[in-house]
């Protein structure tokens, strides 16, 4: 007979024995998701660039709650790092069953002013961390015939926006390698999608212009901003949807359909 103790512990951890890196944790949508999935039992490995009072503080919160999390100092755009730690997750929790590449930088500036150190910069930490995480999980996760990989990609990957060319460059790119890694991994338990927020209520979205936010929310059809939280609840049906893969979910109140 099944143990309902077991079962009721199943269905409040769901996650609980997986393993989950999740780079950019420090604030903002990363934040959230590594306390979203700690809440559900997994084990965070929450990658940080800098030490911070930050990366201090949702340490705090999620073991407060007697979750489980590592942080790891990570620059995700030095690919010598971003195998530091998958190397170091490895070593010390036996395996890597999620990634969640999330760290992302912006340098918002009219195409006319963007140099090509702007440019750089952000398909560096944005499209090339993803691809430097990436590498170093694949093998493992085909080893054990098991991962779910979600790229951060963003409603200006999809629509443009103004003053966006490099960052929009990076996340349409993070679309494009999602479904092409999908198609490559189907069939070896892997699932790899990307998750496209729209405006969020983050540090990122509050250093733009007032009027250019209110008048974004303005055409919002649910007439605000998201909220991280509501970035991570879509992380975490991707987690459990083992048939959706290759895929784009928008997280974005309506704003591009
Ligand atoms: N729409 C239309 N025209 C604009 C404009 C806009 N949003 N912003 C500036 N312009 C115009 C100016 O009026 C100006 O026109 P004139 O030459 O005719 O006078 C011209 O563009 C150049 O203006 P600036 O010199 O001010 O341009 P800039 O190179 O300094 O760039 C900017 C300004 C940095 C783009 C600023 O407008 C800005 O920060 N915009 C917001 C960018 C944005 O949307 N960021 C999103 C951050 S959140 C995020 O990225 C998360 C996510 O995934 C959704």
């Amino acid at each position: 007979m099944t143990n309902v103790r077991e079962e009721v512990a199943t269905i409040e951890k769901p996650l609980a024995g997986k393993v989950a890196i999740v780079t950019g944790a420090s604030r903002g949508i990363g934040a959230s998701i590594a306390k979203v999935l700690a809440d559900k039992g997994a084990q965070i490995i929450a990658t940080h660039k800098a030490e911070s009072q930050t990366i201090k503080d949702v340490v705090a919160d999620i073991e407060g709650k007697g979750g489980l999390i590592h942080p790891i100092p990570c620059d995700i755009s030095v690919p010598e790092d971003a195998e530091r730690l998958v190397k170091e997750t490895i070593e010390k929790f036996g395996k890597v069953d999620i990634l969640i590449n999330n760290a992302g930088i912006t340098k918002d500036r009219s195409f006319r002013k963007l140099t090509l150190q702007d440019w750089n910069d952000v398909i560096d930490v944005n499209l090339t961390g993803a691809f430097n995480t990436t590498k170093h999980v694949i093998e493992p996760m085909i080893a054990q015939n098991y991962g779910r990989i979600i790229n951060i990609s963003s409603i200006v990957g999809q629509a443009g926006a103004f003053g966006q060319t490099n960052y929009s460059a990076s996340k349409a790119g993070l679309i494009g390698f999602t479904k092409s890694l999908a198609l490559e991994t189907a069939s070896k338990g892997i699932t790899v999608n990307a998750v496209c927020p729209g405006y969020i209520g983050t540090e990122m979205v509050a250093a733009m212009p007032d009027d250019v936010i209110e008048k974004i929310v303005s055409k919002v059809p649910i007439r605000r901003l998201g909220t991280p939280e509501e970035i991570a609840e879509a992380i975490l049906y991707l987690i459990s949807a083992s048939f959706v893969t290759g895929q784009q979910l928008n997280v974005n109140g309506g704003l591009y359909m």
